[in-house]
């Protein structure tokens, strides 16, 4: 008999959906093994009002492919939102995406200065609305996030009843700084666990594994690694699984994002399998962000099992074609049921 493990309601926390054929294309492929996605507003243009936000869930809901699935909707930061308006779209959302402007895709209606936007920070802690932050600087590559860390630490002080989200952390200072603040989360990617900046670039260029925040050091990898496979209460997991067309991918001037949603169960049962913490990937993949968010999915049991799983090529239908990251690659493991 295969060693197997069954999961609980899987959640990803941090997922791009697009829209149009992308968004029919691959909603479906997190659908079928998650319970539920936090789903990312950088459309364009950006979902930065409730009502763009109910149609784009409406979107969502009719691309499921008759999966059961709940869509997480968040707002795109905004520095003039009114109260009124955060009231009104409250029950609707998970909480509120902060993009530095210009600091990745489709952020270019961003925040230019954070300390311009505090009192919609001050608003959503007093209304108990969660902030997600893509917390980057627009220093040298490899220090963006290090750089970014002093306003985590500011706003975490500032406002100690804001619940402030680390989206994507490739840093084992970011790891550090976790530890500082109570009302500090974060999430993680997969490629995080796995890759550094020698795999994107060390050797033949791998535009598959490009994204942004880039990955880094070994030190940072193992960082993010150890505090994932201990279950470390306040991290994620949130693939960032970001599909774009092959022919923006494989081009000069490649876009960010590495396309994971159909194979991120399988590889992370591998990896913390090879680490003999399988006990702890339930607390990372659903039960810390239930806890953290007060989200209850609905339950769906998915079983992952060390049987081979050869990753498609491609993932292609709706006039799309995706490359996923281990394309054409054996996994040794397989969600069967
Ligand atoms: C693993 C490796 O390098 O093999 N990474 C790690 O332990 N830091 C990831 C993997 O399973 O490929
Ligand atoms: O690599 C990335 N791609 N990082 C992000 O923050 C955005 C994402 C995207 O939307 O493509
Ligand atoms: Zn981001
Ligand atoms: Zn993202």
């Amino acid at each position: 008999m295969p060693k197997e493990i069954t999961l609980c309601s899987p959640l990803d926390m941090h997922l791009h959906l697009r829209d149009g054929d992308m968004m029919k294309l691959v909603t479906p492929l997190t659908a079928e093994t998650f319970s539920g996605a936090v789903i990312m507003p950088n459309l364009v243009p950006p979902v930065d009002s409730l009502e763009l936000l109910l149609a784009y869930k409406k979107r969502i809901l009719s691309s499921l492919g008759g999966h059961q699935f709940d869509p997480y909707m968040m707002l795109f930061f905004r520095g003039d939102y009114t109260e009124a308006e955060l009231a009104a779209a409250k029950e609707y959302m998970l909480g509120i995406k902060l993009y530095p402007a210009g600091a990745t895709t489709n952020s270019e209606a961003g925040v230019k200065a954070i300390d311009a936007v505090e009192p919609v920070f001050k608003m959503m802690e007093e209304m108990g609305i969660p902030l997600m932050v893509h917390g980057e600087t627009h220093g040298f590559v490899m220090d963006r996030e290090k750089e970014f860390l002093a306003s985590y630490d500011y706003l975490a002080q500032k406002f100690p009843k804001l619940q402030i989200t680390m989206e994507h952390i490739t840093t084992a200072d970011a790891v550090a700084l976790l530890d500082e603040h109570e009302n500090l989360r974060a999430t993680v990617t997969l490629q995080h666990l796995i890759i550094t900046l020698d795999d994107v670039a060390g050797g033949m260029l791998d535009p598959h594994l490009f994204c942004k925040p880039i990955a880094k050091r070994p030190e940072d990898r193992e960082a993010l690694l150890q505090a994932a496979l201990e279950g470390h209460p306040r991290l994620m997991f949130g693939s960032d699984s970001a599909p774009h067309p092959v022919e923006k991918k494989e081009c000069c001037g490649c876009a960010a994002g590495v396309f994971t949603a159909p194979l991120a169960i399988a590889r992370l049962a591998q990896l913390f399998d090879k680490h003999d913490k399988l006990d702890n990937l339930q607390a990372f993949i659903s039960d810390n962000a239930q806890r953290l968010y007060g989200v209850e999915p609905a339950e769906k049991l998915v079983t992952v099992a060390n049987v081979p799983f050869e990753v498609p090529t491609a993932y292609t239908g709706h006039d799309q074609h995706v490359v996923p990251m281990h394309a054409g690659e054996t996994l040794d493991w397989n969600v069967t049921s």
